[in-house]
């Protein structure tokens, strides 16, 4: 099976399911909304500048290639089961920018810049409780169980990364774990929501969800790469895991290989980037020249085999093929 064909689209990835998708987004708009002006305001600002659409279009992948019966990734609970993935993403990134303190998101203020971070964390649970309200009342109680399982794990992945940055500790396990629930869980549930939302069979539901981890792991260790490469054509790397004091796959590889005193100098080096920006700069050297990003690279590149695996027992479909593609989309991805 070929995984990587030329600058693959998330456009062309979604063709399959346009008619899925467009049946989503109506359902949030019409299911989505708030009591009061400012809530409404604040609502509509973080529907409205939502990203990629990753876990729907996973959704109605899955959901469309599982199908039973043709047609049934169009009804409403596949809706419901992207609606619930998305809405718990879209409300830990508002947390999770509270906690960062981070102006932007996606080249826009972010809500904790635009209405304070008290207001922000309360539109967060806001769209919690809404998301897990909407479940409820459409009775479809196995999806609701189902997808927001995943909560728990995003909240354990990200204290115990808040944990290991301020000790500045960090094993290979460690991290396989963190990025396990803080993104990894989240997109095995929205593949694996897809299935379920159709009916298929229980083993289906399962080499799905599989799928969808193997994707999230590869998806998490890319943006930990994309964190060290420049942005754009001129523009500088981000670097704010180092200036938060997160050891991510491509420090902590080279951690791993670095005999004593060279890794007691890299550490205190991250210890000085909170304020330091030519401790970044420095840094952010060394895991580039001492191999850090190809060997992240290699390890990402194993999930993504592991995740394409996973499909070669569904027969041929513009569905699986859209799978394969966002295999390699997440692979080679930029930004
Ligand atoms: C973004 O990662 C953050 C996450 C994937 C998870 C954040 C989770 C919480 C804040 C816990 C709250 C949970 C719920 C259910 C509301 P990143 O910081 O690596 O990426 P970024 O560069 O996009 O910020
Ligand atoms: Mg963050």
């Amino acid at each position: 099976m070929t995984i990587f064909a030329d600058m693959i689209t998330l456009e062309d990835i979604r063709k399959p399911v346009t008619a899925e998708l467009a049946a989503f987004d109506e359902f949030v708009e019409r299911q989505f909304t708030a009591e009061g002006e400012l809530l409404s305001d604040m609502l509509r600002y973080a529907l409205s500048s939502r990203g990629k659409g990753i876990r729907p279009t996973l959704v109605m992948l899955s959901a469309a290639m599982n199908a039973p019966v043709k047609g049934a990734s169009l009804g409403r609970r596949a809706s419901l089961a992207a609606m619930l993935v998305e809405m718990i993403h879209v409300a830990s990134l508002i947390h999770d920018d509270v906690i960062d303190e981070a102006d932007t998101r996606r080249g826009k203020p972010s809500v904790n810049a635009r209405w304070q971070s008290h207001k922000a964390v309360i539109l967060g649970d806001y769209i919690l409780a809404r998301n897990m309200n909407i479940g409820l009342q459409s009775g479809q109680f196995d999806l609701v169980t189902h997808v927001c399982g995943s909560m728990a794990a995003l909240c354990e992945g990200e204290i115990l990364q808040d944990d290991c940055a301020a000790n500045r500790l960090m094993s290979r396990t460690t991290y396989l774990d963190i990025i396990y629930k803080k993104t990894a869980s989240l997109l095995g549930v929205s593949a694996s929501a897809g299935a379920l939302a159709v009916g298929t069979t229980r083993d289906k539901v399962s080499t799905m969800r599989r799928f969808g981890e193997a994707l999230g792991m590869a998806f998490q260790i890319q943006d930990d790469i994309l964190d060290y490469t420049p942005r754009n054509h001129a523009g500088k790397p981000a670097c704010n895991d180092l200036c938060e004091g997160k050891i991510t796959l491509p420090l902590l590889t080279v951690l791993e290989k670095a005999p004593e005193p060279r890794r007691a100098e890299l550490l205190d080096l991250l210890g000085r980037c909170h304020e330091d920006a030519a401790s970044v700069e420095r840094l952010r050297a060394a895991v580039e020249t001492e191999g850090g990003l190809q060997t992240a690279a290699e390890v990402m590149h194993g999930y993504i085999t592991r995740a394409v695996e996973m499909l070669s027992d569904y027969e041929d479909s513009e569905y699986r093929s859209a799978l394969v593609n966002l295999c390699a989309y997440v692979a080679e991805r930029d930004r």
